[in-house]
């Protein structure tokens, strides 16, 4: 077994084992809510609907990376956190974005309605904090509060950069230079914490952490550049969610505000009104003529480019280490 399949295993264990403390007596539902979103229980269950878990992944793979010695596994109590914060994010995305697919199933609040699923993420979310505190068993409590204190910071990046992308969606005015802080909150403010924490329980120095931290706030970005490529070019059996939402709901991407930069037949179009379901096809080979693709590309491996040179920096060791650059490098050039 290699060590991502072995981490793999823990965090799959360690997620169930917290998301436990909701299966009780009169809320089983509630508790087979949660359980759908991970992806264990309820039709289509199984390894695609699970997701990634590339975020706890990075934490065990930083951790193992800067102390080859230590027990990564004492560390799996953040990787759960993490993940679930994750979760949680997704479940209230896809009421915010209208998305009706997640991982290739009906998402939570197509199932049991919006409400259901504001709490369901409420759930995940307290049930991520009480994970850190499970840091204790191996950790001083000095370690933990610090573990939890970024976590809770990243948090609240999450939902600034949430605000923008929704409030995004109204404006005609953005340029490229509003998009970077945007996904900086969405999307890299929890992965950079995922390799910061992970780097601090693997007993690395101030200077290790914060060379893991830019490597993942680096590897964030470029994530995110895929997803809005995926978003709009993507194969739906692969990445489990729907092509023509990006576009229909009026997202400004960075393929779509490169192009609305060019001035072009594209400009014109997206300034006239939504998209059209139908018209999905049509714009994105417009987006793709007009040079959006190629650009959003560049932009994805500069990213990653940046991350791999922090991460050298970071100077991880041993199996792991060699296990977070693979990761890094196949993120890049993920379908999925
Ligand atoms: C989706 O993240 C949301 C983004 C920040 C782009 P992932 O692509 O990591 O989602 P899962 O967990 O693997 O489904
Ligand atoms: C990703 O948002 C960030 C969060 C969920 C916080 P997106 O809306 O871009 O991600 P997908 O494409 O729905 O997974
Ligand atoms: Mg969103
Ligand atoms: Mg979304």
């Amino acid at each position: 077994m290699t060590i991502q399949q072995e981490m793999f295993e823990t965090i799959e264990k360690e997620l169930k084992r917290q998301v436990a403390r909701l299966d009780q007596p009169r809320t089983r539902q509630f508790h087979e809510m949660l359980t759908y979103h991970m992806g264990w229980t309820g039709e289509g269950a199984g390894p695609d609907a699970t997701g990634k878990r590339i975020r706890p992944l990075l934490v065990l793979l930083a951790s193992a990376s800067c102390d080859p010695d230590s027990s990564w596994a004492h560390a799996s109590p953040a990787a759960a956190a993490i993940e679930l914060v994750h979760n949680f994010s997704l479940v209230h995305d896809d009421i915010q974005d209208n998305s009706d697919k997640r991982r290739g199933r009906n998402t939570v609040w197509v199932k049991w309605g919006a409400p259901m699923a504001i709490n369901v993420g409420d759930a995940l979310f307290v049930i991520a904090n009480q994970a850190v505190m499970d840091l204790v068993e191996h950790y001083p409590a000095e370690i933990v509060v610090k573990a939890a204190d970024i976590l809770n910071n990243a948090c609240l990046d999450l939902t600034r950069g949430q605000f923008m992308d929704m409030s995004y969606e109204e404006r005609n005015d953005l340029s490229i230079d509003d998009y970077w802080p945007m996904i900086g909150g969405k999307t890299s403010a929890l992965i950079s914490a995922c390799t910061q924490i992970g780097a601090m329980l693997g007993h690395a120095n101030e200077a290790q952490q914060e060379a893991y931290r830019l490597f993942g706030h680096h590897l964030g970005l470029a994530f995110q550049v895929q997803d809005d490529i995926l978003g709009i070019w993507g194969d739906e059996a692969l990445t489990g969610k729907s092509t023509a939402s990006d576009l229909v709901e009026g997202k400004n991407s960075l393929p779509i505000l490169y192009a609305l930069g060019k001035h072009g037949k594209f400009a014109e179009r997206w300034a006239q009104g939504p998209i059209t379901a139908n018209e999905v096809k049509e714009v994105s080979s417009l987006l793709e003529d007009e040079g959006a693709r190629t650009y959003a590309d560049d932009a994805s491996k500069t990213e990653t480019d940046k991350a791999l040179e922090y991460l050298d920096q970071a100077n991880p060791c041993g199996e792991a280490g060699e296990s977070i650059r693979q990761l890094a490098n196949m993120l890049l050039k993920r379908k999925q």
